[in-house]
C-alpha cells in the first residue's frame, strides 16, 4: 500500500539526496509516480513540518534546510528501522502518551507504534507518581508491543528498553549511564530517563504491551521537577549541550528493535548482561527494609524474571521484587 507518509519520505529522500541541487517536478512526478500537483502540495505540507524548501521555476526544487520540529514525518525521515515506528502517532500535547497508547492498542494498532508528544498534562511515573513532561523539552513516548511471549516475561521488556536507552547515551561523551533497578537511568547519581510498562493481558497469553518512556533532554536546571524520591537531571545539564530530540528517538527506536529482535531470537541472556553492565551498584553494599526488617547485601545482579538478586552475609542468594531499597548505604 503506498501512503501519504510513505511518498512523503520517499520525496523527501530524494531531496536529501541531490543535496544542493535541484531536482524538477518532473522528476519527482516520474519517480514518486504523482502528478505534478501532487508533488507540489506534499511540498507546501513538508514546509507545514518545518523543512525549508526552495522552488525555482523552470528548475525544480532543493531542501534548503531540514526541519527540527518534532513530527511523524520528521520522525520517520532518516529512521532506520524495520517495523517499530513504522506507524507514529505524534500529539502536539496529551494528557499522557500511555492512555493514547492505550486506547490505539485497545483499537488494533499495530505492533511497533509510537506514541509521543510534545507534552503531556497529567504525565505518569511508576507508582502513580506524576511525571513533569515540559513542553518540547524531552522526550515523552509510548511503544506500543504485541510480543508472543507469556506474561510472566513481560519485565524482560522493561529491562531490554532500559538496556537500549542506556546504550544511546553511553555512545556519546561524557555520559556514563548506569540503570537503578528496575529502570531508572542515571547520569551522576541522578535521574535522567524512567520507564513505565504496563499490560493488558490474559493469564497465559500477552494482549498488548504499553513501554512509556520519559527522557529528560533541554531542560534548564530551574525547568527540572523537583522531585521528592530522587534527584533529576537532563542531557543538557549533564552536557551543557541543546539536543536534539529527533535524532535521539530515531536512535533509541533503532536500538529497542534492535534488541527486542535480539532478545526473541535469542533469548534475555545477553540483554541480561549488558542490563548488568549498566548495573547501578552492582557488586557493592545496599539496604532494603522488607516488612518491619531491615536487611543489608550485596546487589549482585538481576534474575531472569527481572528481580533483584542479592547475596546475604551467610552466601545465600535472594531475590527482590519490590522493597524500600537504600542505594546510597555505606
Ligand atoms: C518512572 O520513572 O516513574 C516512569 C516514568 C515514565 C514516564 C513516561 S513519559 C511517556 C509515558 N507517558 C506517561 O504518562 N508516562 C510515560
Amino acid at each position: 500500500m503506498v501512503t501519504i507518509e510513505s511518498t512523503r519520505s520517499k520525496l523527501i529522500k530524494l531531496l536529501a539526496d541531490a543535496k544542493e541541487s535541484y531536482i524538477s517536478g518532473q522528476q519527482l512526478s516520474e519517480q514518486l509516480h504523482i502528478s505534478r500537483t501532487a508533488i507540489w502540495k506534499h511540498m507546501k505540507e513538508l514546509e507545514k513540518d518545518g523543512y525549508v524548501i526552495e522552488a525555482k521555476p523552470k528548475t525544480g526544487y532543493r531542501i534548503k534546510h531540514f526541519s527540527e520540529n518534532v513530527s511523524a514525518n520528521t520522525l520517520k525521515w532518516g529512521l532506520n528501522t524495520s517495523w517499530l515506528g513504522k506507524e507514529i502517532i505524534h500529539k502536539s500535547t496529551v494528557s499522557s502518551t500511555q492512555l493514547v497508547a492505550h486506547e490505539a492498542a485497545r483499537t488494533n494498532a499495530a505492533h511497533g507504534t509510537v506514541i509521543i508528544a510534545d507534552e503531556q498534562s497529567s504525565g505518569r511515573g511508576r507508582m502513580d507518581r506524576v511525571w513533569h513532561s515540559k513542553k518540547g523539552k524531552g522526550i515523552w513516548m509510548s511503544v506500543i508491543l504485541r510480543p508472543e511471549i507469556p506474561p510472566y516475561m513481560a519485565p524482560q521488556l522493561t529491562l531490554m528498553t532500559a538496556t537500549a536507552i542506556a546504550d544511546v547515551l553511553d555512545q556519546y561523551d561524557g555520559i556514563n549511564p548506569k540503570i537503578k533497578w528496575p529502570n531508572d537511568i542515571l547520569i551522576e547519581n541522578k535521574k535522567v530517563a524512567g520507564i513505565l510498562t504496563e499490560m493488558q493481558a490474559e493469564q497465559d497469553r500477552i494482549q498488548y504491551v504499553v513501554i512509556g518512556m520519559g527522557l529528560n533532554v533541554n531542560q534548564a536546571d530551574n525547568e527540572l521537577p523537583d522531585a521528592i524520591h530522587y534527584r533529576a537531571t537532563s542531557l543538557r545539564k549533564e552536557t551543557a549541550n541543546e539536543w536534539q530530540i529527533i535524532t535521539l528517538v530515531q536512535q533509541i527506536l533503532q536500538a529497542m528493535e534492535a534488541q527486542y529482535d535480539t532478545f526473541l531470537k535469542r533469548g534475555f541472556s545477553e540483554i541480561k548482561t549488558k542490563w548488568e553492565s549498566y548495573g547501578f551498584r552492582i557488586g557493592e553494599k545496599i539496604s532494603y527494609h522488607q516488612g518491619r526488617e531491615n536487611k543489608q547485601a550485596i546487589f549482585s545482579g538481576i534474575a531472569a524474571d527481572g528481580a533483584l538478586l542479592v547475596e546475604l552475609a551467610n552466601g545465600n542468594k535472594e531475590k527482590i521484587y519490590s522493597a524500600e531499597i537504600d542505594w546510597f548505604v555505606e
